[in-house]
């Protein structure tokens, strides 16, 4: 079972196949904008995986498509909600500021 790291506070998580990282990062308590509740409509899920990639479900294209219209989208931009638990390699996710306007 992998372990989350959630950045920048650093707390940790258990994290299940088939589960999210955007109820994982809400499981761990941690405040992560979720305004379409995890349809990729509105990318205010955005994070920056840091590690761990393997373990995640891939980009899809209608992730792609949103990814594509954020400002501040780096190589390891994904959408919290899209991202589901794969394999067993731990992950880190950095959480990005908020009051970005995002
Ligand atoms: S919650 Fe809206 S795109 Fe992830």
């Amino acid at each position: 079972m992998p372990q989350l790291t959630i950045l920048p506070s650093g707390k940790t998580i258990a994290a299940s196949e088939g589960q999210t990282l955007l109820e994982l990062i809400l499981a761990a308590g941690e405040n992560i904008p979720h305004k379409c509740d995890g349809n990729a409509k509105c990318g205010s899920c955005h994070i920056f995986l840091q590690s761990g990639r393997k373990s995640v479900s891939k980009l899809s294209p209608l992730e792609n498509e949103k990814l594509d219209s954020i400002v501040g989208v780096g190589s390891k931009s994904r959408l919290a909600c899209q991202c589901r638990i794969t394999g067993t390699e731990d992950i880190s996710v950095e959480l990005l500021g908020f009051g970005s306007g995002l």
